[in-house]
């Protein structure tokens, strides 16, 4: 039976006491491999534990603790996965995202209250995830996922013309998509060397390595060309102050030519949904403690466009990805 929390009388801290706990056990389970191992059927806690290879007390104490927060279900012959178990957790996918959450939210939160007292990031975060490979890789594979979802809306809202620069591209699902649409298309891609791997696998086995550059550097220091006709910074300022936003801007209107377009995917800074909301204000949070960085609003974002000489801005909610906006400005 899931645990159900009704807003009482009692300390406000307490469903957060359980929910974190709960999480934390969710993850050692994901870690260790507990809903994998129920996939064929059910089992006791002894042989769930010799499966797994851990103590057997400890692994029917973690197995009740996951029955008491919905994952496990008693059944004939010892534990199960539940139905939302089996569909989000018991194999690859969502997985994914809560072992991210959970390596961010159990170590690397661990400095939060200095970079608050400091105003400055505890954590240089791509550091941390370059010395994490595996962290790394699902947190590429996260935005991958994504990109292939928004990929075709997103596609069809930016005048790409025949050069694309993609700062922080990464993944490179956005450079492949585009120029899988317009074939006169190059694309350069620019990121940091170790998420940039994940991007050469993709375009190699997209077969577009002739159109798609993979650039491995800083986009604050390398020189950006010129006369691009879009550049893409999907994801790139939240992670960021403003000062440094405002510098890059300028960088990416003296690499575009005149018309040219900028265009910038972010998560909106509010969303109406209560869950939403505490989601973005713990990313918003969270990018504070690891970048330096926030969700911005739309319409700070839109002053340093302007500021850097970018007109006709105009931001399109995704229909694809409810909560997320892609801002288009034209280079004056
Ligand atoms: C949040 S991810 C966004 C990835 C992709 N643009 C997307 O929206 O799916 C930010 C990307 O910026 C890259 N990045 C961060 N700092 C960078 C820097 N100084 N120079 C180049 N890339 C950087 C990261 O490695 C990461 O791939």
């Amino acid at each position: 039976m899931p645990l159900h929390l009704e807003p009482g009388d009692g300390p406000p801290s307490f469903p957060d006491l359980l929910a974190a706990a709960g999480y934390r056990a969710m993850a050692a389970a994901l870690r260790l491999g507990v809903f994998g191992a129920l996939v064929n059927g059910p089992l006791p806690a002894p042989e769930l534990a010799a499966e797994l290879d851990v103590d057997p007390r400890g692994a029917g104490l973690l197995a009740e603790a996951l029955v008491a927060f919905g994952y496990l279900e008693h059944v004939d012959g010892g534990y199960a996965n539940t139905e939302p178990t089996r569909r989000w957790l018991s194999g690859p996918g969502y997985r994914d995202v809560d072992q991210f959450w959970a390596a961010v939210l159990f170590e690397s939160w661990d400095g939060l209250e200095e970079s608050l007292r400091t105003g400055r990031p505890a954590l240089d975060f791509y550091g941390w995830l370059a010395a994490r490979p595996e962290t790394l890789h699902r947190f590429q594979g996260m935005l991958s996922g994504l990109a292939d979802t928004t990929g075709a809306e997103v596609a069809g809202l930016v005048p790409v013309g025949a050069s694309v620069l993609d700062l922080g591209g990464g993944h490179a699902k956005y450079a492949i998509r585009l120029c899988a649409e317009h074939p006169a298309l190059r694309a350069t891609v620019v990121d940091l060397p170790d998420a940039l791997e994940v991007g050469r696998r993709a375009v190699d086995d997209a077969g577009l390595a002739d159109r798609i550059t993979l650039r491995a550097g800083d986009y604050d220091e390398i020189d950006l060309g010129a006369d691009h006709d879009a550049v893409l910074l999907f994801n790139v300022v939240h992670g960021r102050g403003a000062a440094a936003n405002r510098v890059l801007l300028g960088r990416v209107a003296a690499a575009l030519r005149p018309g040219g377009v900028v265009a910038l995917l972010e998560l909106d800074e509010h969303a109406e949904d209560p869950s939403a909301e505490a989601f973005a204000r713990v990313f918003s949070l969270n990018l504070f403690h690891g970048q330096g960085g926030q969700v911005y609003g739309a319409a700070e974002i839109g002053e340093w466009l302007a500021g850097a000489g970018f007109a006709d801005t105009t931001t399109h909610p995704l229909r694809s990805a409810p909560g997320q906006s892609l801002t288009i400005a034209r280079k004056r």
